[in-house]
């Protein structure tokens, strides 16, 4: 009997079939290394892949996906993937990418008990704690799913301008951060203009004299 996952390895052999008779040098360029202009910071959640709801190809994005899509100061996974795509590839757009029903900003509105999750989702809380007063105004449920969803993005744009590596590259030159949410209603991505450099809303206290 075929296990599941063959269909994985199946599914490989056919894609890189049809890279090679498209482009016979397809995997010979990609071997000589890469060149992205955006790292895509992203929920882990299957059904948003960074690069076919972009459409863009092999290459293009530099990505890191987590639970809901959080910045956290102390994760040195995060914080080594932004400075590597910071300081030598040197992306020029750095993107927060939430999406509505996301699972992880509905479990943190419950009490309900995640197991190890609640140590993740306990960032999420501290986002609804900080908006709560907006959020506890909203009465629909789904619609105050939809803007924790919104404000999560929001405050890990800002998370993103008070890391030592942002504020270090917006000193050297131009670059770029973004707060994106996506839908799967429509399928679309809407842009929230959060912060997109130094100039914007960061709070004195997180700035350092660089
Ligand atoms: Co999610």
């Amino acid at each position: 009997m075929k296990s599941s996952y063959q269909r994985l390895l199946h599914g490989n052999q056919a894609w890189a079939s049809e890279k090679l008779a498209n482009d016979p040098n397809y995997f010979k360029y990609l071997s000589l290394g890469q060149n992205p202009e955006y790292l895509w910071i992203g929920c882990s959640d299957s059904r948003v892949p960074a690069n076919e709801i972009t459409g863009t190809k092999s290459g293009e994005i530099f990505v890191h996906r987590n639970i809901a899509n959080v910045v956290v100061h102390t994760d040195m996974n995060l914080l080594s993937v932004l400075y590597y795509a910071v300081e030598v590839l040197h992306v020029k757009h750095v993107i927060v990418c939430g999406h509505y029903g996301c699972s992880g900003i509905i479990a943190a509105m419950t009490n309900k008990d995640n197991g190890f999750v609640n140590n993740w989702l306990r960032n999420i809380k501290e986002v609804y704690e900080k908006h709560s007063e907006e959020l506890d105004a909203i009465s629909d449920i789904t619609k105050r799913e939809n803007r924790l969803v919104e404000l999560n993005v929001v405050e890990q744009v800002h998370n993103l301008g008070k890391t030592l590596i942002i504020q270090q590259a917006w000193k050297k030159r131009d670059l770029q951060v973004h707060g994106w949410v996506y839908g799967f209603d429509d399928g679309l991505i809407r842009d929230l203009k959060v912060m997109v450099d130094e100039t914007s809303d960061l709070k004195p206290i997180f700035r350092y004299k660089l």
